[in-house]
């Protein structure tokens, strides 16, 4: 079953018959919130809202291991995480979404392993690609479908949050790679790769990052302003919509 991670502004699947809500009670804790059981179209599918709903925790704070678990338990065997992330790279502009393939954490202090040596034995797993490039290509071609425009590829930086970041770690997140930077992408990635469930990341676009010129504007060199919440939401909702749409077209 297909399971949906949605991040900031995307609380709630319009269009899902809900069928069960399974407790979010897991092992580990309270997962963010009950995980939604339904039917869009003619798919059943799993829908969890990362910051609970009404959106209430901050990245550092949701338990990331609790929510990778109750998606395993209710039966998901792949997984669409949804992301409002900033753009580093100039070229992607407020809306787009991005298909990432690879990440970097920058996290500090989050619970990112179930082989930790306490809940489980402590085990070194592979994570050289964190993305499952079977289902990055499939949401790459249900873009194509849905007449969508995705970005392909970049790299994640993960960054703690609940700031936004100054000009200068950004800068030197570009200089490490980055092409977009977002607060949710880790330890979740990790976590379902530990629990075997292909993983991948649709990135929408909220703002230009720290000191990075607005997509469109010529480059000036210069930051023209500061990031306001409300690019970010307005961003959001037709990023949401998007992000819908590709949904609907990766499940038909
Ligand atoms: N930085 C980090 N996370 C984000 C941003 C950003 O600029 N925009 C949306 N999520």
């Amino acid at each position: 079953m297909l399971a949906i991670i949605g991040g900031s502004g995307f609380t709630t699947l319009a269009g899902l018959e809900v069928i069960k809500r399974h407790s979010a009670e897991t092992p580990l804790g309270a997962a963010s919130a009950s995980v939604i059981q339904g039917t869009l179209g003619d798919s059943q599918v799993l829908f969890l809202a990362r910051h609970g709903h009404p959106h209430k925790l901050p990245p550092h704070r949701i338990n990331y291991r609790a929510n990778l678990w109750a998606l395993r338990q209710t039966g998901a065997s792949r997984i669409v995480a949804v992301n409002a992330v900033g753009a580093i790279d100039p070229l992607l502009a407020a809306g787009t979404l991005v298909v990432p393939d690879q990440l970097i954490d920058y996290t500090v202090g989050r619970e990112s392993s179930y082989f930790d040596g306490r809940y489980k034995p402590l085990k070194h797993i592979d994570f050289s690609a964190p993305y499952s490039e079977t289902l990055r290509r499939q949401l790459l071609a249900a873009g194509a479908q849905a007449g969508e425009t995705l970005a392909a590829g970049g790299v994640y930086g993960c960054t703690q949050g609940p700031r936004l970041e100054t000009a200068a770690e950004i800068a030197r997140l570009a200089r490490d790679g980055c092409r977009l930077v977002g607060m949710t992408g880790m330890p979740e990635a990790v976590l379902a790769r530990e629990l075997a469930i292909p993983y991948a990341c649709l990135a929408i676009v909220t703002n230009s990052a720290a000191g990075v010129p607005a997509a469109g504007v010529p480059a000036a060199g210069v930051a023209d302003g500061e990031i306001s919440m409300a690019e970010i939401d307005a961003a959001l909702v037709t990023g949401v919509e998007r992000v819908k749409r590709v949904i609907a077209a990766l499940l038909g």
